[in-house]
Order: structure tokens, then sequence, then C-alpha cells
């Protein structure tokens, strides 16, 4: 039978499917259930920036601190204290509890304090940590340079206090992507989950409310991973998980195809249950077999634009009247 082991962030997966960070990673019982099901990795749940700052607002109740006062304002609205406390027994229960590969996950918009954290999870045993960043560009007056510096120097930081392997996981809105990723590997980075998907406001016209767009993604977004990490996987030498719309076996295929090392999934799982993991790798096997592909290996990278003979197919961005035969 096909060997499906992969390698990411230097470790040793028994197969390329990772259950993204969610509520599907936030309980020990979830995470067994994931190993269970056969997932090769899981990504703990975040623990946002937000509240490690409220957290360490919180052991410094008495001190008067107007740098606090907005961290306090967050731990009192949420009623939710000692996340950090939480969320280190979470790690150190799910390292106990699994022999697949635990990722902890970091959630940041600032390259603050926080970054001492990564040691702590470090300490208790996380093979390697995914760092969620984004900083959203809506301030007029921040340069865009600004804030990609914000990203070189989280990783910097991130990578003078931690010696596991830590992957970024970022959105795809630099006007630079290539070379911003070619930068963050410089800086330390170890590979890159291509893309983060951004919660986003919708609007309710009936209510006259702002609510929350679709949670849950669609398969038809997964091809800007695809295409990016053809791109990419050939040209700079990192590990790329792909995420973002993978919702079946064919297509974690396809990111394998073109280069990724992993997927993460979310959505799928949360709309079929995490058994769902078995299935898609199924799939993957008896395409491997028709194939007569014996490991990940024969076939990973592909198809990535640096393999191809005809390269521009995954440049071409406007689309051309008789290429799509619309009229
Ligand atoms: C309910 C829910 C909770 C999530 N929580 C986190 C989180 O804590 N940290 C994080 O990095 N991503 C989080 N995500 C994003 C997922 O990890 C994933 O990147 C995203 O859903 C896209 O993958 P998908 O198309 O497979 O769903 C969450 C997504 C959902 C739907």
């Amino acid at each position: 039978m096909a060997d499906l082991k992969t390698k990411y962030l230097g470790l040793d997966l028994k197969n390329p499917i990772i259950v993204s960070s969610s509520n599907l990673t936030a309980s020990v019982d979830k995470i067994v259930a994931c190993e269970k099901a056969g997932a090769g990795a899981v990504v703990l749940k975040s623990l946002f920036e937000e509240q490690i700052k409220a957290d360490t607002a919180e052991l410094m109740k008495g001190v008067e601190d107007a740098q606090y006062a907005e961290a306090f304002d967050y731990l009192t609205k949420t009623g939710d204290y000692h996340f950090i406390d939480k969320y280190l027994t979470l790690l150190e229960t799910a390292k106990s509890s699994v022999s697949i590969p635990v990722i902890a996950s970091l959630n940041c918009v600032s390259d603050g304090s926080w970054i001492d954290y990564a040691q702590r999870l470090e300490r208790l045993g996380a093979d390697a940590l995914e760092l969620n960043i984004f900083v959203l560009p809506a301030a007029v007056r921040k340069k865009g340079e600004e804030i990609e510096q914000i990203y070189v120097n989280v990783c910097r930081r991130i990578r003078k206090k931690i010696s596991i392997p830590f992957a970024l996981k970022i959105g795809p809105h630099f006007s630079g992507l290539a070379n911003m990723i070619k930068n963050l590997k410089d800086e330390g980075a170890s590979g890159f989950v291509l893309f983060n998907r951004f919660y986003q406001p919708d609007v309710d016209i009936e209510k006259l409310e702002v609510v929350p767009a679709k949670i849950l993604s669609a398969p038809e977004e997964m091809a800007l991973s695809l295409r990016w990490i053809a791109l990419l996987s050939g040209e700079i030498e990192t590990d790329f998980a792909a995420a973002t719309g993978i919702h079946d076996g064919k297509s974690v295929v396809k990111q394998l195809l073109v280069g990724a090392r992993a997927v993460q999934l979310c959505s799928v799982l949360l709309q079929n249950g995490v058994d769902y993991v078995s299935t898609m790798l199924n799939v993957v096997v008896e395409w491997m077999d028709r194939h007569n592909f014996a490991r990940l290996d024969d076939f990973v990278g592909m198809l990535s634009q640096e393999e191809l003979e005809n390269p521009e197919l995954y440049e071409r961005a406007q689309y051309v009247k008789a290429l799509v035969g619309i009229s």
C-alpha cells in the first residue's frame, strides 16, 4: 500500500493531513478523536495575544498602569480568566495523550512582549509552533513597509526565543508576497501555512446590523493557495502547508502535486465530522496506487511552476476572452 509519510517543519508525519487550529483541537478529547480519525498532526486552538495580555493584566491586578487598562477591560468583559494556564494544561495533556505531533498556536497582531510565551509552549513539549499573524492595514498613516516590518520583527524575536520549528500562518495580502515569504524564511521561519482565512463581516439589510459572513470555507477558495504554493514551492526552500477550502481527497492530491508538504483541514471536518479524515486519506491512497506512486516524494511538487515546461500557466492572472470561451 502507498506510503503517506511526509516531513513538515522537520517533524515526521504519518500522513499529510493536519487538523487546523480551531474548535476541533480545543480540548484533549477532540485531539484524541483527531488522532483516532487518522490525522497526521494537530494544531491546537490558538492562544490569542489579547488573551495573553489579559492574563498578564490579571496577575498585575492592583497595579496602577494605564497600559493595562485595555487588557483589564477585555478581561472583565469576557469573564474568562487564566487563559494561559488553561492553554498550557491543554498542551501538556494533549502531548501525553496522543503520539502524533502537537503544534501549539499563537495568534498575534503586534511584536509585543507576548512573544515570551512561545518559550513556555516549547518547555511544555510543543513539537512546533504556528504563528497566525495578521496586521490589518487599515491605518491610513501606516506605510506598507512598517506593517511588513512587524512580521519580520515577530519572526526574528521568535527565532531567538525558541529552538523548536515554527510556521507562519499568513494571508495573501502583501504587494510583494514572494519576496516577503523569502525574507521571513531568512529570518528563521521553518515553514508557511498558505493561507489563513479571515473572519469577514457582512451586513443584514433587514435587521440593519453587521453580522458575520460565512464562517466556513467553500471548495473554490482553494485556488488561491494552489497557485501560490505552485509558484513558490520550487523557488523557496521551505515547507508549505496548504490551507483554506480543502474539502476532499482530490484536493489534497492537487496540493501535494504543486508542492505542499501537508494540508490543513477545518471546515470540511466541522461539516462532516473528524472521521472524514480517513475518507480523504483513502482517496489519496487509491489515487497513488492507480498512478503507481509508492511514496509522497514520488510526486510532491511534480506540477510546481519550476517543474513545468509552460511555467507561465501559474502566472496568468488576467482572463483572455478566448481562453474561457465566454463571449
Ligand atoms: C470555528 C473556527 C475557529 C477557528 N479558530 C482558529 C484559531 O483559533 N486559530 C487559527 O489560526 N485559525 C482558526 N481558524 C481558522 C482555521 O484554522 C482555518 O485556517 C480556516 O478555517 C480555513 O481552513 P478551512 O477552509 O479548512 O476551514 C478557525 C476557523 C473556524 C471555522
